[in-house]
């Protein structure tokens, strides 16, 4: 069963009231290729910032900014049509206070069309979230490992390691959905206390690297497709298109240089 009505997109309401009822599917798509071959199977598309490194060879998801993530959203939107687009703020687009955080996502919704927003932080980011629900503006929160905070991590870090920072990480899950998020991220964060946030909250997880038990998944798109260099160690490559691209790719290389391409049937003929 579906949530999905044809011809209607999905809506952030939509996602939110899946909690308990069937597990939610998102993958992240960056650009027009990558939307159309996801929006027929997911429930949600994210534009996630991580295209920073996926997309630009950056070496974390600092380097992205508003116009970077509104220009890929906006080929997202174009070519899609089912799934929900959630939109990453960027780091230094919304931290330093609800209003600046309000600017930001109103600038994303107005200039691409897209009906949701996700923004990293703990408890800190509770009165924002507050702020942007109550202004109608969808916010999905994404708590544990936050890629945004990389410098004072240390690193790209599994949260949870160490039982006694379990309270801390729990409330901070707690604190984002009492604050109005339609949905939960939940990235690197060791299993027994991942199982255990999703009880916790009345709305959805969705896991990376994280729990089973979440109420949906996310994967970076490039990573499961077996395009991606290095991938963390909890993704599972669904495809190897990486092998199958190199493949074509030394195959037309090879092509060329023996003057096999193109052939008779591939070449304009004055008639005909
Ligand atoms: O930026 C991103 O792609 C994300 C997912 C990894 C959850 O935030």
């Amino acid at each position: 069963m579906s949530s999905h009505t044809a011809g209607k997109r999905t809506t952030a309401p939509d996602i939110r009231a899946r909690k308990g009822v069937e597990p939610i599917v998102a993958l992240t798509a960056y650009n027009a290729l990558t939307a159309r071959l996801v929006d027929a199977h997911v429930d949600i598309i994210l534009v996630g910032d991580s295209l920073a490194m996926v997309e630009h060879g950056m070496s974390s998801t600092l380097g992205a900014n508003l116009n970077l993530m509104i220009s890929h959203a906006k080929s997202v939107m174009r070519v899609s049509s089912k799934a929900l687009v959630v939109v990453d703020l960027p780091f230094g687009s919304y931290e330093s206070s609800p209003r600046v955080a309000f600017e930001s996502a109103s600038r994303i919704l107005q200039e691409t069309g897209c009906s949701a927003v996700k923004l990293e932080g703990a408890t800190a980011m509770s009165e924002t979230i507050e702020f942007l629900s109550a202004r109608g503006i969808p916010v999905m929160a994404h708590v544990g490992l936050m890629p945004q905070s990389v410098m004072t991590l240390g690193g790209f870090k599994v949260q949870g390691r160490d039982e006694k920072d379990w309270p801390e990480l729990e409330a901070a899950a707690r604190a984002v959905a009492n604050a109005g998020a339609f949905a939960v991220v939940l990235e690197g964060t060791v299993e027994p206390l991942a199982a255990r946030i999703p009880k916790a909250l009345p709305v959805p997880t969705i896991g990376i690297g994280a729990s089973s038990e979440c109420d949906g998944q996310v994967l970076v798109l490039e990573d499961m497709l077996g395009l991606s260099e290095r991938v963390p160690r909890f993704v599972r490559r669904f495809g190897e298109l990486g092998v199958a691209a190199d493949k074509a790719i030394s195959a037309y290389a090879a092509a060329v240089r023996d003057r096999s391409f193109p052939n008779e049937e591939e070449v304009y003929r004055s008639k005909n």
